[in-house]
């Protein structure tokens, strides 16, 4: 049987990208951020899944207006990095999992999600910038990537109640497959931003701060969050962060007895880290990883 050892869940700022790209790293701007991520890196290489559930949106690349699946599930064999307007990324192409992603479609339809089934897409920055925060600069990425997309760009978007119900589905479907697997699903985007329009470069560290002891001890109560709070609060961007729920919902419901605390016992979830810094581009990034127990 396979199973869900982890969750991951990191905004996907695409200037981050090209600071990795460029080798800008360890620049002042830049070396704080990128210090938050030394731990997972290694996490990385220590827990490394057999297959990543990557949920992220997409920015009118694979999709434009012509066409907005609210959940579309990528079950092609690969994925090439997408030029968003300065060239592809200098990154691995993603490797998928047909047989995993078609058995995650077929199980979660039949749940009752109408999912779009995608056998070819480019993916960018939502969805390689988490690999590079990650993995770093590899040759090839650690293991294969299912994409999920998620629609947070066009009203009328998933409400995070939608999508906390999403992820136990998607944990139902990976474990009635009959492969031994281990899989970490993957929450991405967020956090307060807002790109357009007279708030653009708004923040909201509080907000950001209780989204994330929320989601850790009480993700039911933030999964009855509307998007009008995110949007009011989090920014026109920060309704990203409904994805973070998917993630969530596919891990055990119950955390320790406080927001970073370490449980011990079994079905709960244990925080292996928790990362936030202001700023990066004109988004706050949070990063979280979650282990079930
Ligand atoms: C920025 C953040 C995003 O999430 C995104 O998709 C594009 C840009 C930014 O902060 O610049
Ligand atoms: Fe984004």
């Amino acid at each position: 049987m396979a199973k869900i050892t982890a969750s991951v869940y990191t905004s996907h700022v695409p200037a981050i990208g090209a600071a990795i790209d460029l080798g800008k790293t360890q620049e002042p701007y830049w070396q704080p951020l990128f210090k938050g991520y030394e731990f997972s890196k290694q996490w990385m290489k220590d827990n490394k899944p057999d297959v990543i559930f990557l949920v992220y949106n997409d920015h009118a690349t694979a999709f434009s207006l012509d066409m907005i699946p609210t959940f579309a599930i990528g079950t092609a064999a690969q994925f090439l990095p997408a030029d968003e307007g300065f060239g592809p990324r200098p990154v691995p192409k993603v490797i998928g999992h047909p047989d995993l992603a078609s058995h995650i479609a077929h199980s979660v339809i039949q749940q009752d999600f109408d999912l779009t089934i995608v056998n070819k897409m480019e993916v960018d920055h939502g969805l390689t910038v988490p690999l590079s925060l990650m993995c770093g600069q590899p040759d090839a990425w650690p293991c294969p990537v299912i994409p999920f997309a998620v629609n947070v760009v066009q009203y009328p978007v998933p409400s995070g109640q939608r999508c906390f119900n999403l992820g136990k589905a998607i944990r139902k479907a990976v474990e009635s497959y009959d492969q031994d697997l281990k899989v970490q699903i993957w929450g991405t985007g967020g956090m307060s931003h807002q790109l357009q329009g007279p708030r653009a470069g708004l923040i909201n560290k509080e907000f950001d701060n209780a989204f994330l002891d929320r989601l850790i001890a009480d993700p039911q109560g933030q999964a009855s969050v509307p998007h009008i709070d995110y949007v009011r609060e989090a920014g026109s961007e920060g309704v990203e962060l409904v994805m973070w729920l998917i993630a969530r919902g596919a891990m055990d419901d119950v955390a320790g007895n406080a927001a970073n605390s370490i449980a011990t016992h079994a079905g709960s979830v244990r925080v292996r880290h928790r990362f936030y810094h202001v700023p990066a581009s004109n988004t706050a990034v949070g990063h979280l990883i979650l282990e079930n127990i």
